[in-house]
């Protein structure tokens, strides 16, 4: 199997989305390399609630913004948000459980399902932003109306 990238998520155009979206992605590269080279790491735990909170106070954030600017897209962006926090806590309540999944194939996951979400759903704020003119049924579909890759 190809080794997972990331490279720094694309600008949507807001400096502070873009500074939420380069700090996201530099924790969750951040993580998986320290698993990869010491898959017990202590912090690893940690560090994964760390980026589920971080997600949080993020998707707040950009919600807030996009309804400030009228995006008519919000409501799917939304929707797409509340699914992958429902997947984020599904396997948070999951952690302490006996035949828990390695953290390391939860981060590739997460940061797998944040790149998808951040080359569809978000760049279509980030193109509509630009243009305001683009519709909603242009909009590009995202991970949670696809469904995550298994
Ligand atoms: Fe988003």
């Amino acid at each position: 199997m190809a080794e997972f990238q990331w490279d720094c998520p694309a600008s949507v155009g807001v400096g502070r989305l873009d500074e939420e979206h380069r700090q996201l992605h530099h924790l969750i590269t951040g993580l998986l390399k320290t698993l990869e080279t010491s898959p017990g790491a202590a912090r690893g735990e940690a560090r994964f609630m760390e980026i589920f909170e971080r997600v949080v106070a993020h998707f707040k954030t950009e919600e807030d913004y996009l309804e400030a600017q009228g995006f008519p897209g919000l409501a799917p962006h939304r929707f797409e948000h509340e699914l992958l926090l429902d997947w984020f806590r599904d396997q948070l309540v999951l952690r302490g459980s006996t035949g828990a999944r390695p953290l390391i194939l939860l981060v590739r996951e997460i940061a797998e399902i944040i790149q998808r979400h951040h080359q569809t759903v978000d760049r279509a704020y980030a193109v509509w932003l630009k243009d305001p003119e683009a519709t909603a049924d242009s909009l590009p579909t995202g991970w949670a109306r696809r469904g995550p890759d298994r």
